[in-house]
């Protein structure tokens, strides 16, 4: 299909970097599939409320859980995981060892959204230093990697097939990072109260005990049974008997015990040295004999994390700080913030027509670029500092037109439901603030467990580029840049970010899955907290959109009936989503001005948090 040029982006003349993303390639017709970035539970949290926060039309919004506390305050997607990460802080440690604790149950306890065959990113304020900092547990990409493993030679194209290497598979998973980083995070942030190994416990428990299926798992479980029949070790784990574990019926993971109590006892060696890394490396060669090996060891051995700066931006007073490339979300999130900072969201009215228009010009325009300029700046020359300059926004902000939609290549798009990553936000009793998004990608990952370690691998090759005119996993297509090479991290849209107010004190940690529409659910959040004030309950539940340039969709959650007709009057081409349907999944701690911290969960999730 021809590109049909974005008009928005047609007369602006940004610096010569920045202005490659306004050059969109041709595109094929592609579909927003599996996308992990829908969750169900929206009918709850779109139930009318008539409470006096309202602002624009269809802003209702229910209750989410919400925990208070003037010491310590966790919110993640599991309640077991805030139970220990709250326990910790109640002992004595701090922040950086309740994200370790919380983050190893979660990755028990959600192995549809995380796990220790994954990867991560966390976003930190070190009271005691008063600095931030940044710690990237990416996967990466094996030895074995090259740009065209996932183009078929015969045809040229995309391997055909929603389960074929490029979505699922032992193929379609990088060298895991998840262990390396929360390893960093404990080594140089943890207050060493409390060791290394006491962290694991609780999630060692839920492995060799089993914990109680939730209905989001089963369905996982149900919606990919074909491809987890394909692999022995994977239908052990998750077809116990053969069959679909119900909600509510107890899921053991005995061999992933082990694993875990191997890196109790050995710290990070114990995952990338070792029986386990091997046993890992062997199952998935095992599956690809006749054709090339999957892993090495030593692409385990060789595994490290990164430490790169984090991006800021400042949105009417408030310093933000987010995760830099080889995220998006950083980026992204501090250009439609700088976008948005040229008109006066508040007096426009909360979700009113003209706010959610502004919104999702300023998705379209930042996503535009997404779709061009990023990937892992160690391979590719990624021009972040032009990107989140107010400057450059200011010229994508004069293309925008008040009252009718710009236009993007057309495309024919559906959301599917997902129960993709994960998000982890904390504050303790001495300031330390920490948020951490983890993932194996879409839901249950690459679907394969690597034999005796119990680990479930991710499929986050799916983030690379597999072809530059096919969409990934979640409808988002994606440069030349971000093609798999040997030791590259594919490009993510993970978000953690932490906001701070005028005298510098940090007010929000907000982040959330769902792959490319996690970009602008922090900004709704984070815009929500400051220019409408909403409190954090509030905040949380509004109704969302999400834009991302292409498909060329204004996807709106049931809430917003209200505003649907006056958008597609302007030439969106609008999506209510069905009730059963919503965007995301987030977790935030929000710390009042009289200093009380306020956790809170998503009402469109089965989250909650915790705080004392
Ligand atoms: N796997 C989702 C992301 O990193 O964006």
């Amino acid at each position: 299909m021809a590109h049909d040029h974005d008009h928005s982006h047609g007369p602006l003349e940004p610096p010569a970097q920045a202005a490659e993303g306004n050059v969109v390639v041709a595109m094929l017709a592609g579909l927003l599939i599996a996308g992990g970035s829908l969750v169900l539970g929206a009918a709850k949290a779109q139930q009318p409320h008539g409470g006096a926060h309202g602002g624009g039309h269809g802003d209702h919004h229910v209750t989410a859980p919400v925990a208070r506390g003037r010491k310590a305050a966790i919110a993640t997607a599991a309640p077991e995981a805030s139970q220990a990460g709250l326990d910790v802080m109640s002992r004595g440690g701090n922040a950086f060892d309740a994200l370790v604790s919380s983050s190893f149950v979660v990755s028990v306890v959600r192995p549809q959204s995380t796990g220790i065959g994954g990867g991560g990113f966390v976003v930190y304020h070190d009271a005691a230093r008063q600095q931030e900092g940044a710690i990237d547990g990416r996967e990466v990409a094996p030895e074995t990697a090259h740009p065209d493993m996932f183009i078929d030679p015969r045809t040229g194209k995309l391997l055909e097939g929603r389960h074929s290497d490029y979505f699922r598979g032992p193929r379609s998973a990088g060298v895991p990072g998840l262990v390396a980083m929360l390893y960093e995070v404990y080594q140089t942030l943890g207050s060493k109260k409390i060791s290394w190994s006491e962290l694991l416990q609780p999630a060692i428990g839920y492995a060799r005990d089993g914990f109680k299926v939730t209905p989001g798992l089963s369905r996982q479980i149900k919606k990919y049974r074909e491809v987890l029949e394909r692999y022995p070790a994977s239908a052990a784990v998750f077809l116990p008997n053969g069959k679909v574990p119900q909600p509510g019926s107890t899921l053991r993971q005995p061999d992933l015990a082990k694993t875990l109590s191997e890196i109790a006892s050995k710290g990070a060696d114990g995952f990338y040295g070792g029986w386990v890394a091997r046993e890992i490396v062997d199952s998935a060669n095992a599956e690809f004999v006749e054709t090339t090996a999957v892993f090495s060891e030593a692409d385990f051995a060789n595994y490290q994390v990164g430490r790169p700066e984090v991006v800021r931006g400042s949105y009417r007073g408030h310093s933000v700080v987010s995760f830099p490339p080889p995220s998006s979300g950083g980026v992204h999130l501090i250009q439609m913030l700088n976008i948005l900072s040229g008109y006066d969201l508040a007096k426009l009215g909360h979700n009113s027509e003209q706010h959610v228009h502004y919104l999702a010009e300023a998705m379209r325009l930042a996503y535009a670029d997404r779709m061009e300029l990023l990937a892992d700046p160690a391979f590719a020359d990624v021009p972040t500092k032009k990107l989140i300059d107010p400057a450059y926004a200011d010229k994508l902000r004069a293309t925008i037109d008040s009252h009718q939609a710009g236009k993007s290549t057309q495309v024919q798009g559906g959301a599917l439901l997902g129960d993709d990553t994960t998000h982890i936000s904390i504050v303790d009793n001495q300031g330390n603030a920490v948020a951490s998004t983890q993932t194996i990608n879409t839901g249950l990952g690459s679907c394969f467990v690597a034999g005796k370690s119990g680990v479930l691998l991710n499929n986050e090759m799916n983030d690379f580029t597999g072809h530059p005119d096919a969409p990934n996993a979640f409808g988002a297509r994606q440069s030349a840049k971000n093609l798999p090479e040997k030791g590259k991290r594919p490009l993510s849209s993970m978000t953690p970010t932490l906001v701070f107010d005028a005298q510098n004190k940090v007010k929000a940690v907000v982040g959330t899955p769902g792959g490319t529409k996690i970009i602008t659910t922090v900004l709704q959040i984070v815009s929500n907290l400051i220019d409408f004030q909403h409190s954090p309950d509030h905040a949380m539940s509004a109704p969302r959109v999400h834009h991302q340039h292409l498909p060329d969709v204004l996807y709106l959650e049931s809430g917003l009936s209200g505003v649907r007709r006056g958008l597609a009057g302007r030439g969106h081409k609008v999506k209510l989503l069905s009730k059963e349907r919503a965007i995301c999944n987030a977790q935030i701690v929000v710390i009042e001005a009289g200093g009380e911290r306020v956790a809170v969960s998503d009402p469109r999730g089965t989250g909650k948090p915790a705080a004392e």
